[in-house]
């Protein structure tokens, strides 16, 4: 059977169901064409062209940024819409007290009603895509359908789009549906607008059991292109709890030591805490023979091996990275890697048609258009790109590019390292006692609220896992489904926590950072290998000052005291954070945790009341 298409010729779609479905909803949507997208360059040119046409996308100059885009979203469109996410699971008690939910009874109705005629005057394209490797056993399909030209080119960079992935689907292969749409309709005539969305309804709405995915009112990032938090995450957090593996909002890194000895780390920072910038760390140059290479930067899917080991995949094929704060002394790298091919989304744009941020450079070059496409005025204390601006980049330009980043085995993990925002508290890096208070550590991170979140900046929430918007089932059994796992397996990876943001009393940052952070993983790698060493606090495993190296840094061993000190009345703050966490979700809670709260709580207590790593530098 041929399939509708448009513009770029027919390919054989087999799939009945998949016809079937895609009917049923053109027949509710009521678009105006059907287009089956097929993942080509010349598609991807084609409605980059049409974008351009509907003043969506400004094409950048090509000799400063070649094949490049720049666009602004509607200010109702910045970020994903926590508030207006819901897991619709058929029990609340399976969605749990950290997710939105409603009876999909109600909802399918209510969303029926909203998709109906919502495509009128526009296209809908039909993506199916692949969430990893092609053919890889760790990978998953979807097929995204969208009235958006600009979720299609997204689609196109961040996961594996088109033909092949329709071929591994066959007849009847087993995908996910993510139904989207931006909400805007078009009367006959009607002009539309440069970026069509809906500014008062907005809904982002799972049915794990049906694995299927509604979007409609938006269509910015996390909420319209489906394959990335809506599925590799929510979704797939519910397929890994029935299956037995993890979906985790984790990057992946390679670290090569000088010997050549190669290790997998995979890390999970809550949105806008540095997940780009340390996967694609460049270490200091006093640190000869050490590389780090990026297998992904904010999605990891994790799954034990016949030979007992984890091994991980990066279910996307490109970054959507925080533009803000982006250069070329934090991040080279990614400088890099969006010098061309790359969509920009509400960052500013250069009289000579290039882009700019705060923090790409000192001094702002003159004539920028900011985010609201007005000429922007310096003096007006209104940042020139919205703070949460991205930009949408090939992975294949990233110049660090592990080499086995498309392995369809996927990488085999070494440590995972849990860290958020937290100007206090707690300390640079840990180690945790065994995979239990690891598990532990991880389910109580706290992060401060940054942009990419929702609610009040600067505010810590409990983000478990740096999964709390993410994870699609009942927290409280998410945390026993972890401690499974580390139970399952022979040797688990150990588990890190860090912290790159603590503050002085004068708020500046204690620890330099990004480039700096090498030194921490360097101590984690060889810690794992049994080559560096440790003491024990209250709370962990700890570096000594001198199990860092230190070679070529200026970091006093003053300083580093000052922010690896465990301060007892700060930790007993801390426990009661982790007292409310467990509360709601007490009918759920591993008990193991109640206990482990316990004994942190004693070891406190045991302890000076301000824990320092060499008791002979107190003063
Ligand atoms: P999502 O894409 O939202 O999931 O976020 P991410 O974790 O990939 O965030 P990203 O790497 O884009 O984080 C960007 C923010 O973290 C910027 O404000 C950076 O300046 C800051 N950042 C990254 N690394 C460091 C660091 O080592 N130290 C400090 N102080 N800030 C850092
Ligand atoms: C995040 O917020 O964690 C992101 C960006 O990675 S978005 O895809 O918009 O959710
Ligand atoms: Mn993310």
């Amino acid at each position: 059977m041929i399939a509708e298409t448009k513009s770029t010729g027919t390919f054989p779609v087999k799939h009945t169901e998949l016809l079937e479905w895609v009917k049923q909803m053109a027949a509710l949507c009521q678009p105006e064409d059907i287009r089956w997208c097929d993942g080509s360059k010349e598609e991807y040119d084609e409605l980059c062209d049409k974008l351009v046409q509907k003043g969506t996308f400004i094409r950048l100059n090509p000799k400063l940024r070649p094949n490049s885009f720049a666009c602004f979203s509607d200010p109702s469109d910045v970020a994903r819409v926590e508030d207006r996410t819901f897991i619709c699971s058929r029990w609340k008690e399976d969605a749990g007290p950290t997710n939105n939910w409603e009876d999909p009874k109600e909802m399918k109705p209510k969303l029926k009603k909203l998709f109906e005629g919502s495509m009128k005057g526009r296209t809908m394209y039909v993506i199916p895509f692949s969430m990893g490797p092609v053919g890889s056993p760790l990978s998953h399909t979807g097929v995204q359908i969208s009235d958006s030209e600009y979720v299609v080119v997204n689609m196109h960079i961040m996961t594996r789009v088109g033909k092949k992935v329709m071929a591994t689907l066959g007849t009847d292969g087993e995908y996910v549906k993510c139904l989207h749409s931006v909400g805007a309709p078009l009367q006959p005539g009607q002009q539309d607008t440069q970026w069509p969305t809906n500014p008062t309804v907005k809904y982002i709405v799972h049915y794990p059991e049906d694995r299927a995915i509604a979007s409609y009112g938006s269509g910015y990032g996390g909420n319209a292109l489906l394959g990335k938090k809506c599925f590799a995450l929510r979704i797939a957090s519910s397929m890994a709890r029935e299956e037995g593996w993890l979906a985790e909002h984790m990057l992946i890194l390679g670290v090569q030591d000088p010997e050549g000895q190669k290790t997998y780390v995979a890390a999970a920072f809550p949105s806008a805490c540095g997940k780009t910038n340390f996967a694609m760390l460049i270490p200091p140059k006093e640190l000869p023979g050490w590389k780090i290479t990026t297998v992904g930067d904010d999605i990891a899917w994790i799954k034990p091996g016949k030979d007992g080991k984890l091994y991980a995949i990066n279910p996307e094929a490109g970054y959507f990275g925080v533009a803000p704060g982006t250069n070329s002394k934090s991040n080279p790298n990614a400088m890099a890697t969006i010098s061309r091919d790359t969509i920009f989304t509400n960052v500013g744009v250069t009289a000579d048609g290039d882009v700019w941020w705060e923090g790409m450079s000192k001094e702002p070059p003159k004539d920028l258009t900011d985010w609201r496409r007005q000429k922007w005025d310096p003096a007006s204390g209104k940042p020139c790109a919205h703070p949460n601006a991205r930009f949408t980049a090939p992975a294949k330009l990233n110049p660090v590019l592990d080499p086995a980043w498309e392995d369809p085995n996927g990488v085999p993990l070494g440590a995972f390292i849990f860290g958020g925002r937290r100007s206090t508290t707690i300390p640079l890096i840990y180690q945790a006692h065994n995979w239990n208070s690891g598990v532990y550590l991880a389910a109580t991170m706290g992060s401060e609220t940054t942009a990419a979140a929702f609610g009040e900046v600067g505010k810590v929430r409990r983000d478990p896992f740096a999964m709390l918007p993410f994870c699609g089932y009942h927290m409280g059994e998410y945390f026993n489904h972890w401690l499974q796992f580390g139970r399952d397996i022979p040797n688990p990876p150990r588990i890190f926590g860090v912290n790159w943001f603590r503050k002085d009393e004068k708020g500046n940052f204690l620890w330099p950072g990004f480039s700096e952070n090498t030194r921490i993983l360097k101590w984690v790698v060889e810690k794992i290998h049994g080559k560096s060493n440790a003491v024990e606090s209250p709370i962990g495993w700890m570096p000594h000052y001198n199990d860092i190296d230190w070679t070529g840094s200026d970091f006093t061993k003053q300083q580093f005291d000052a922010i690896m000190n465990v301060d007892r009345e700060a930790w007993k703050a801390e426990l009661l954070g982790h007292a409310e966490l467990f509360e709601r979700m007490y009918d759920k809670l591993p008990k193991e945790f109640i206990f482990m709260r316990e004994l942190l709580l004693s070891s406190l207590w045991r302890s000076p009341e301000k824990w320092r790593l060499e008791p002979e530098t107190m003063d």
